[in-house]
């Protein structure tokens, strides 16, 4: 699929569209159920905490398709500096949520790569006592760091090759784009 119609300059730097915009909502409309139906009986303990930039769009549309009580905390993480497209290791930057012991808490994320992010996340988590610890991408690298790490709930498999939109970005740009693509290499400056 090549991009067309709808976010015109942008698209314009889009090689491929590897999932569109109708293929991610149907999923994230089935990741929602396949929550709920986990976490029944834990009405009012889960907390989402959004792994962000990146987990900033999944996480608004994952919040709209679980229909129970539920809050939303934030994890500030930075890997990538600036137009780097390798991390170089995961940094909290602020506090996490202080109020999770007890609770079942459910880290999301836009996309598992090394799975170093989810992995630091998980065990900082950890320290609080939580009910439990759940992670959701969605999206995860076809590479064997992320396939060997555990997480509960994954959109789509994709291969190891550097993606952008739906959160995801390239030098803190096209983050805004509703779909899944990767870059054109002119534009990898
Ligand atoms: P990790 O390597 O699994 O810890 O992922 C670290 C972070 O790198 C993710 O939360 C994303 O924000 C970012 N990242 C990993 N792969 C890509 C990519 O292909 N495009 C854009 N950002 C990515
Ligand atoms: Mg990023």
């Amino acid at each position: 699929m090549t991009p067309s119609r709808g976010h015109g300059p942008l698209s314009r730097d889009i090689d491929r569209i590897l999932i569109g915009e109708r293929q991610i909502a149907e999923r994230v409309r089935v990741l929602g159920e396949q929550i709920a139906a986990d976490l029944t009986g834990s009405d009012g303990s889960l907390v989402i905490v959004a792994v962000l930039t990146g987990g900033l769009v999944f996480v608004a549309d994952l919040v709209r398709a679980l229909p129970m009580r539920l809050r939303i905390g934030i994890a500030a993480v930075s890997s990538y500096p600036g137009r780097a497209t390798k991390s170089r290791g995961p940094e909290l930057v602020g506090a996490l949520p202080r109020d999770l012991a007890g609770r079942h808490v459910l880290l999301v994320d836009d996309i598992l790569d090394t799975g170093r992010t989810l992995a630091m996340l998980r065990a900082e988590v950890s320290k609080q006592g939580p009910a439990s610890v759940g992670t959701c991408v969605l999206v995860r690298k076809q590479k064997p760091e992320a396939l060997a790490m555990p997480c509960e709930y994954v959109g789509f498999d994709i291969p190891d090759e550097f993606v952008v939109g739906y959160g995801l970005d390239y030098d803190d740009e096209y983050r805004n784009l509703p779909f899944i693509g990767t870059l054109r290499a002119e534009v990898r400056r």
